[in-house]
């Protein structure tokens, strides 16, 4: 039986993929989608979902829009990453897909209380939504399977020196996931680091010869020029499949238990998780961290999905 998953998102090049992972592999079920300010404004992170589930094909999803700002702090939106658009690379045509009315927290709630098995959520954002799911709605962590979510780092950052953009960009609410006592599972950078979009990874998308493939491609194209650009890396990390592809089959991403907290107050580490793998802190397990990729299986993963879902040839 496939999982039963929400994905919480903000696409973003690499959430627009985590999703079309998510509809395209048998392994889950995808549910519904929710956005959230982070990468871009709440208005672009929900257009741009509306824009990837046209292109791929993905109908009968409900969309709900979420949190148009982090918790406790302003928004710094990742347009240095991923573009004015949040999206920016391929021309997007009119998106046919809607979002549904309402609140995303809402949507989950419903979802949550009315599937007749625990689900489980996959955020690849700021985690304001699911923060704010469980403060305003208790019971429902008995309907959460478990979070598995694409954020922190058991290393460095991305956004500052010691943290990553979707704990830095909401740190409270963060904090209140990684202490609510569902399970988490964090896919953090040290893990999504070894996701690279190589060459040959972006030719594999363009030889299946359809509008996705070729989408997907030109997504891969301009994340790799920002990567190079801000990091220097040779090819770029795509960090939120990571954590939808650790739900379809737990031996594509390992893990190990450890203790994670969010720190809040830090001078110089705000939004950093402080990840205890070796019991220095004494503090109990309160959530699985992914350490390493089966980088080869992730990407006939991803491909496989693609391809499933781009059935209609180039023009
Ligand atoms: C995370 O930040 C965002 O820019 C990406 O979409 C990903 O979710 C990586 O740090
Ligand atoms: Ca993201």
């Amino acid at each position: 039986m496939p999982v039963p998953i929400i994905i919480d998102c903000d696409p973003g090049h690499d959430d627009a993929l985590a999703i079309m992972l998510a509809a395209g592999d048998p392994a889950v079920e995808l549910l519904g989608i929710t956005t959230v300010a982070g990468n871009q404004t709440l208005a672009k992170t929900t257009l741009n979902a509306r824009r990837v589930c046209t292109v791929a094909g993905i109908t009968g999803v409900p969309i709900a829009a979420g949190c148009a700002k982090p918790l406790v702090q302003a928004l710094d939106v990742a347009d240095d990453v991923h573009g004015a658009s949040g999206l920016d690379g391929p021309r997007f045509p009119e998106p046919t897909v809607d979002a549904v009315p309402g609140h995303a927290v809402d949507l989950m709630y419903r979802i949550l209380t009315g599937h007749p098995e625990p689900v489980t959520l996959v955020p690849t954002a700021p985690l304001t939504n699911i923060a704010l799911l469980l403060t305003r709605h208790p019971d429902a962590a008995t309907c959460i399977r478990e979070i598995v979510l694409m954020g922190g780092s058991s290393e460095r950052g991305n956004r500052t020196p010691a943290a990553e953009f979707n704990v830095r960009t909401d740190p409270e609410a963060a904090d209140i996931v990684f202490r609510s006592g569902v399970p988490v599972t964090m896919c953090g950078l040290n893990v999504t680091h070894q996701a690279l979009a190589t060459p040959e990874v972006v030719a594999r998308f363009e030889r299946l010869g359809t509008d996705l493939g070729r989408i997907c491609a030109e997504l891969l194209t301009f994340f790799a020029s920002t990567y190079r650009t801000l990091w220097g890396f040779p090819s770029p990390p795509l960090h939120d499949p990571v954590a939808v592809a650790r739900v379809i089959d737990p031996d594509i991403v390992h893990c190990v238990e450890g203790n994670v907290v969010v720190e809040l107050n830090g001078r110089y580490t705000r939004g950093a998780t402080v990840v205890d793998l070796h019991r220095y802190t004494g503090r109990p397990v309160n959530a699985q961290v992914a350490v390493r990729l089966e980088a080869d299986l992730f990407w006939d993963r991803m491909v496989a999905a693609v391809t499933v879902l781009g059935d209609r040839p180039s023009r």
